[in-house]
């Protein structure tokens, strides 16, 4: 379970106290074309190419032989859980002519049988046989097994680097920081609850902005969300690419207006670690919820989002597992009834007036965090 530290609970109580928040140094202007151009969106394609991804969690590859197949950025990807626990990722494309060589989304398998004409693979990537090989000719087998793509399990999550074939340096993409809250959540031994894919028609960092918003709640949730969390009291905390956005529930605020002193207590919390650029773990009592937010390959104007509820499975009696499924129906009640069709607002005028900029307050240093980044990152982009 994440923790507060009396960092965090005393830079909370103070903002509560003083009616502030958490500020950036500046205001910030993101042009809204950043949302709605094509050549914008394909250089960001070209940025998630070359960097870390989350492409599943580590409990949907059980055992050796367990497999999931994800097409990420465009790219059908394999990725298979080794004899020795290892987790490797292949191109999901046959050596001969190119097929898919697993079709299913998951499963587990001996070796993988490519259904065009039955090349087939070992689960480490060697090709084990071709039927009818006599009559090829000549196929020099170590130079056609399975394609491998960087990836690395850390801390419960499996991420893939689909510009390398070699390692990824995670530790070092993750910083110190983030590397060391991510380890204290303990992902590895969750299992998914509930999952949800979400087709939403809005750039993807309209989602992103949405989701550690802290000025919206009251405005945009008034009978939901709003209820429960304090708008415009946050403490952010930078870890470089990464970040983490803490709230604070209005039972907190209710408390310390009072003029009490609540303990320090996780429930008392709501909180968004923030991994650069597009996942999303949000700690909750009894269970996390993991967000990817995927660009769409094809237009600036859609994105994807896959959410994952995670639980312990020693944890999942059906009362706690009924009390989930609640915060489920709460969140989609909020995304899909009043966040989701916010930003498809937010869309359609960045597609209607691209000229304009659009202002992230110094009160929005949570959502600054993901421009600013990028804005680094796509001005070191060499297409
Ligand atoms: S494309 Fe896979 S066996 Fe021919
Ligand atoms: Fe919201």
């Amino acid at each position: 379970m994440a923790n507060v530290s009396i960092e965090i609970y005393e830079r909370m109580l103070d903002h509560i106290r003083a009616g502030t928040t958490d500020l950036a140094d500046t205001m910030l202007a993101v042009p809204a074309a950043h949302f709605s151009s094509e050549a914008h969106a394909a250089h960001e394609r070209a940025l998630f190419r070359r960097q870390p991804l989350v492409v599943a969690c580590a409990s949907e590859l059980p055992e050796p032989g367990s497999f999931v197949t994800r097409t990420v950025m465009g790219t059908a990807l394999l990725v298979v859980r080794q004899a020795d626990g290892r987790v490797e990722v292949f191109l999901n494309m046959c050596r001969h002519r190119g097929g898919k060589v697993e079709m299913a989304e998951t499963g587990r398998k001996r070796f993988f049988v490519c259904g065009y004409h039955g090349w087939s693979y070992e689960r480490e990537g060697g090709l084990r046989g071709i039927p009818f090989e006599a009559s090829y000719g000549a196929i020099d087998r170590a130079c056609t097994s399975l394609i491998k793509v960087a990836s690395e399990e850390r801390h419960g999550l499996i991420w893939v680097d689909l510009s390398s074939r070699d390692g990824i340096d995670l530790a070092g993409f993750l910083g110190a920081e983030a590397d060391r809250e991510l380890a204290t959540f303990g992902i590895g031994d969750m299992e998914i609850l509930f999952e949800r894919r979400y087709d939403i028609p809005a750039n993807w960092k309209l989602v992103m902005d949405g989701a550690y918003d802290v000025l919206h709640p009251q405005f945009l949730h008034p009978t939901g969300v709003g209820k429960l969390v304090e708008s415009n009291v946050g403490v952010w905390k930078d870890y470089g690419r990464h970040g983490q956005l803490f709230t604070a529930r209005r039972r907190l605020a209710e408390i310390v207006r009072s003029g009490a002193s609540p303990e320090v207590a996780w429930r008392y919390f709501a909180s968004v670690l923030v991994l650069y650029p597009n996942a999303l773990v949000i700690p909750a009592p009894d269970h996390y919820e993991f967000w990817t937010v995927w660009p769409s390959m094809t237009s600036p104007s859609e994105c994807h989002v896959h959410i994952r509820f995670l639980l312990r499975p020693e944890t999942a009696t059906e009362e706690v597992k009924a009390r989930v499924g609640r915060s489920l129906a709460i969140l989609e009640e909020a995304a899909i009834n009043e966040d989701w069709p916010m930003e498809e607002t937010i869309q359609a005028n960045a597609g209607t007036s691209p000229e304009v900029d659009f202002l992230y307050g110094r009160s929005e240093v949570s959502c600054q965090h993901l421009h600013h980044q990028l804005r680094r990152d796509l001005a070191g982009l060499d297409v």
